[in-house]
């Protein structure tokens, strides 16, 4: 029999890069936890350390299709994040992203559940505010290659905020900013991994424009504390709330930290700028900061230091990965 008084978690997408970290914190603090995902971009092996738990079990399930579960909380992070991963199959990422919210919101108004929204800083498109603070209504191309990221979490922010104003349902919605870390997949064309890979193969580092633009990265392990913090704030604090690291560094300076703490000998080559690229990108915290009593306190030296300790493992072979069938052969492409 299971203990009634156990909250029971629903996490979707929670074989990726975030949700088995999230799944890893929330069974460390004693709750029931379902992971549904359909491996798309995650792997079991994301979770081989949860899988051991008793409270933990994997479920295969797109969430473009309805689901019945009883839960008491849903965390829905299900939906590829990188582009080259989004951009592999466009009309499928608008349809998680979209009939993948209605789904989970549909779920949580019958359960009766509080329900959490991975959404994205992309919604903010290619800001002409610095830096993004959340009552920024964003910039986007709607017809763009990334527009089936950006518009599709646009509309699912938008689902569920009708969900509140329609049903009352208690939501929390996220907005997150680049997160690095551990988990992070190789080939997924984000500039901390590309970087990372291409310093500890020797080969040389590519960097977009003149590597002037800026980017803010958050370690994975302060992300993570900032949305379970965020589902445990009051009711009435819905978000939408920017998570990420103020920080602001250019693309050309992250290189250069990474070769030096990789002892690399590679050096930077430049090429074009791809479409829609944002020049800029920084999150404004204050309201973090003020309802969650949040902000990130990994340095970037560190948590790049652990991340180079993960790849490096990766690529030496003393850890294994198993590339999710839909993204193998997929070429490097740009961050
Ligand atoms: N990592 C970041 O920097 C970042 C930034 C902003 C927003 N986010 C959001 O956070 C969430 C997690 O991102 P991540 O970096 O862990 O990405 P990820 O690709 O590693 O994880 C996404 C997971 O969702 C699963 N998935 C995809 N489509 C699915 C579907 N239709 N049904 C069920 N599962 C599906 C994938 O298999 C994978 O396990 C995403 O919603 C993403 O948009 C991430």
């Amino acid at each position: 029999m299971r203990d009634p008084s156990r909250r029971r978690v629903l996490v979707t997408g929670g074989a990726g890069f975030l949700g088995s970290h999230l799944c890893e914190k929330l069974l460390a603090a004693g709750k029931e936890v379902l992971c549904v995902d359909n491996f798309y971009t995650g792997t079991k092996d994301n979770l081989k350390s949860a899988m051991g738990e008793p409270l933990f079990e994997l479920m295969r399930h797109d969430v473009t299709f309805p689901l019945y579960v009883e839960v008491d909380e849903i965390y829905n992070l299900a939906c590829p994040a990188s582009p080259v991963h989004y951009q592999f199959d466009p009309v499928q990422t608008t349809k998680t992203s979209v009939h993948g919210a209605i789904n989970m919101l549909g779920l949580a108004k019958r359960v009766k559940a509080k329900i959490f929204q991975a959404s994205t800083s992309e919604v903010y498109g290619d800001p002409t505010v610095h830096p993004q603070k959340e009552n920024y209504w964003g910039h986007v191309n709607p017809v763009g290659s990334r527009s089936c990221y950006d518009e599709g979490k646009r509309c699912a922010e938008t689902l569920f905020f009708d969900y509140r104003r329609q049903h009352n349902l208690p939501i929390k919605v996220a907005r997150i900013f680049n997160t690095y870390g551990p988990r992070m997949h190789p080939n997924d064309g984000r500039v901390v991994s590309n970087f990372i890979v291409q310093a500890l193969q020797g080969k040389p580092i590519t960097v977009y424009g003149k590597g002037r633009q800026t980017r803010s990265f958050c370690y994975v392990s302060d992300l993570i504390d900032g949305i379970v913090r965020l589902m445990k704030s009051d009711d009435d604090f819905t978000g939408p709330v920017n998570l990420g690291n103020p920080h602001e560094c250019t693309v050309q300076e992250l290189a250069e930290l990474i070769i030096e703490l990789c002892g690399s000998p590679s050096r930077i080559v430049f090429e074009p700028l791809p479409s829609d690229d944002p020049a800029r990108r920084c999150p404004d915290i204050t309201l973090a900061k003020a309802m969650l009593g949040w902000q990130p306190k990994v340095p970037l030296r560190e948590g790049l230091e652990r991340t180079i300790e993960y790849f490096d493992g990766l690529l030496s072979g003393s850890r294994k990965t198993r590339p999710a069938r839909s993204r193998e052969n997929i070429p490097l492409p740009p961050p």
